[in-house]
Parts: structure tokens; C-alpha cells; sequence
């Protein structure tokens, strides 16, 4: 793959970030960790923590956004994320994320942002706060910013995030239009990972308080999921169920092996199998996933600092690459010198 830059055999770029917003659930740990984890092998990849992205929506109440930073890191580190093989760093610590969000708010219509659906979406989820501000309208903005300083060639998200990486391209087209090539174009990587179920069906959400979260312990796991819901129409042992209307039986397709998930599905049907024995299948699967993450989270936490020194050793390396696209930018945009 040839690269605007020139340089040929060189690895495609990856750019992502997750806002710091509370604790790592299972959903994101199956969801985004472990696509990042597999992604950091192939391409360069460069992974951070969107903390100036949390004050677009939760700007009354910053206090808790360094807490959230250092367990996220933790679980980033303990899901597998090897700063050797990527760069992880924090976004506010590289001031040219909001420089390029501030030159790029020069030329990108407004109603590029009204309509986008996320930013309508989310105003009427989160109708609590006043989301009538500058900074909420312009996340895209920073968000493009964020792909377009490291020249990502690919952007991994989920389904929801893909018209703000539409929109990333959008301004990229314009900005070379304007003041010439330099910003390639990214495209979304879809995580291959289906919808994590939480203990109620529905997505896993910290908002829904369903969530199966990174830290928590195995009983309190065992339990939730032991008390998680079936197929109505099995009141007694004796009455025969159907798994795909069964909100449990979602996790068993995440976890269980065919075998099982064959085991299940008639057991079920013929109501050969209680639910909670057909729940403790998959729950067994669940806490073994789960433990040697808790482990080798703990072991990290045991090392004071260790998360804070690799937040910043990436972004010293991060800070090389932003500055060398600063640099051009600023000369396109008639600012150099
Ligand atoms: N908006 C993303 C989310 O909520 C987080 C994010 C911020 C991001 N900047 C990014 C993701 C750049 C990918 C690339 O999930
Ligand atoms: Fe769900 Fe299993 Fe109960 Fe069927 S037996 S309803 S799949 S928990």
C-alpha cells in the first residue's frame, strides 16, 4: 500500500479512542480490547484516552475523569494492548488535537454537525444535561481531528461511530480542496465482534446497569448471570423453551461451543435441561475468560505509576508524528512562519 507520504511498505495507520466515562464492562473488552489487541500486530496502531471528548458531555462533573483514565489503562494493559507493538497515549497531553479541531471548525459547516444522527441521537438519550453547547456540537470535529493528525488510514469502531468517520472524510476532502493533499481519507473497521448481550438481553450498558464489568468478582458474575433472563414461556421445568427468544442465550452464542450451543438448543426444546443449568454452561465459560484478565490487571495495578509511565512514553511518541502533520497543516493553511 503506497502511502500519500511516499513511503511504500510502510504499516497502515489505525487510530482509535475510548472516552474514560466509568469501569470497562464485557462489552468492551470483547467488543473493541480484544479487535484492538489482534490489530496491533498488523498495522501501526495508535490507541487513546478521549478525555477531552468526556467534557463534551459531562463537563459538570469532571472529578471522577482521572480515576476513570488510570482503570481504563489498566484494562487496555490487561486485555492484552503491549505499548512495544502500539502507542497508547491521552489525548489532552497533545495540544495539537485541539489546535487541528480549531482550524478544522474554520471551514466545516455547521449543518455538517446538526445533522449528524449521533449528535441528534444523543441529545434526546441524554436529555439531563444541556447539550446545547459549542463543544458537544463540534465532537465530530475534534473526533476528526484526532483520526487526521496521525494520517489513519483505518478508524476501528462500532456501527455507531461510523458517521462521525464519514464525516472525519468529509472534512479531509474539503481541507485538500482548500489548501491542497495532505490528509488521506480513513476508512471505519467494523469490530467483527456481534452485540455483547448484558444480563438483561439488551446491549451491554453501563447506562442500562447490565453490565458484566472487567473488575468485578466471580460470584457476583455467577450470580447475575445465574438470575439472568429465559424464555418466558418456561414458568415450570417441565415446560419446553425456545433459545432464540431466550435473552441468556445470547451469551451462549458468544461463548459456547458448538457442541454446547447444539446441547442447549435441544435440552430447551425439550425441556431436557433446567435453565439454570443450561446458564451455568455458559457461565463457566464467562468467569474463565474473565479471570486471567482480573489477574494480570492486579499485577499491573501492583506496579505504582507503571499505567501513568506508559501513558506518557506514548504520548511522546504520538507528539513526534502529530507535529510532523502540524507542520504541514499550518504551511497549507498559510500559518508557517
Ligand atoms: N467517539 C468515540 C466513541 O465514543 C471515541 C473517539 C474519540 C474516537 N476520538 C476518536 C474513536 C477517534 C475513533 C477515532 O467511541
Ligand atoms: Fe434460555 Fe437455556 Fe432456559 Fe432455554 S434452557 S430458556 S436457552 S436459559
Amino acid at each position: 500500500m503506497t502511502r500519500s507520504d511516499g513511503n511504500p511498505g510502510k504499516r497502515r495507520v489505525v487510530v482509535s479512542g475510548m472516552r474514560p466515562t466509568g469501569k470497562l464492562h464485557l462489552g468492551h473488552l470483547l467488543g473493541t480490547l480484544r479487535n484492538w489487541v489482534s490489530l496491533q500486530t498488523q498495522y501501526d496502531c495508535h490507541f487513546f484516552v478521549a478525555d477531552w471528548h468526556v467534557l463534551t458531555t459531562d463537563y459538570e462533573k469532571p472529578s471522577k475523569i482521572p480515576g476513570f483514565v488510570d482503570e481504563m489503562v489498566l484494562d487496555w494493559l490487561a486485555a492484552g494492548l503491549d505499548p512495544e507493538r502500539c502507542v497508547i497515549f491521552r489525548q489532552s497531553a497533545l495540544l495539537e488535537h485541539a489546535e487541528l479541531a480549531l482550524l478544522f471548525g474554520m471551514f466545516t459547516p455547521v449543518p455538517w454537525l446538526e445533522r449528524n444522527p449521533t449528535y441528534k441521537e444523543q441529545r434526546e438519550q441524554l436529555a439531563d444535561r444541556d447539550l446545547s453547547t459549542y463543544g458537544f456540537l463540534g465532537y465530530p470535529v475534534l473526533q476528526a481531528a484526532d483520526i487526521l493528525l496521525y494520517k489513519a488510514d483505518l478508524v476501528p469502531v462500532g456501527v455507531d461511530q461510523v458517521p462521525h468517520v464519514e464525516l472525519t472524510r468529509e472534512i479531509a476532502r474539503r481541507f485538500n480542496h482548500l489548501y491542497g493533499e495532505v490528509l488521506p481519507e480513513p476508512q471505519a473497521l467494523l469490530s467483527p465482534t456481534p452485540r455483547v448481550p448484558g444480563t438483561d438481553g439488551r446491549k451491554m450498558s453501563k447506562s442500562y446497569g447490565n453490565a458484566i464489568y472487567l473488575d468485578e468478582e466471580p460470584d457476583s458474575i455467577e450470580k447475575r448471570l445465574g438470575k439472568m433472563a429465559t424464555d418466558p414461556a418456561r414458568v415450570r421445568r417441565t415446560d419446553p423453551g425456545d433459545p432464540e427468544i431466550c435473552p441468556a442465550f445470547n451469551l451462549h452464542k458468544v461463548y459456547c461451543t458448538p457442541e454446547e450451543i447444539d446441547t442447549v438448543t435441544v435440552g430447551c426444546k425439550t425441556a431436557g435441561i433446567g435453565c439454570l443449568d443450561c446458564k451455568k454452561i455458559m457461565i463457566k465459560h464467562v468467569l474463565a475468560d474473565l479471570a486471567p484478565h482480573r489477574e494480570r490487571r492486579a499485577a499491573i495495578a501492583a506496579r505504582p505509576g507503571y499505567a501513568r509511565d506508559v501513558l506518557e512514553a506514548g504520548t511522546a511518541r504520538a507528539r513526534i508524528v502529530a507535529q510532523r502533520t502540524m507542520a504541514e497543516v499550518r504551511d497549507a493553511m498559510g500559518l508557517a512562519g
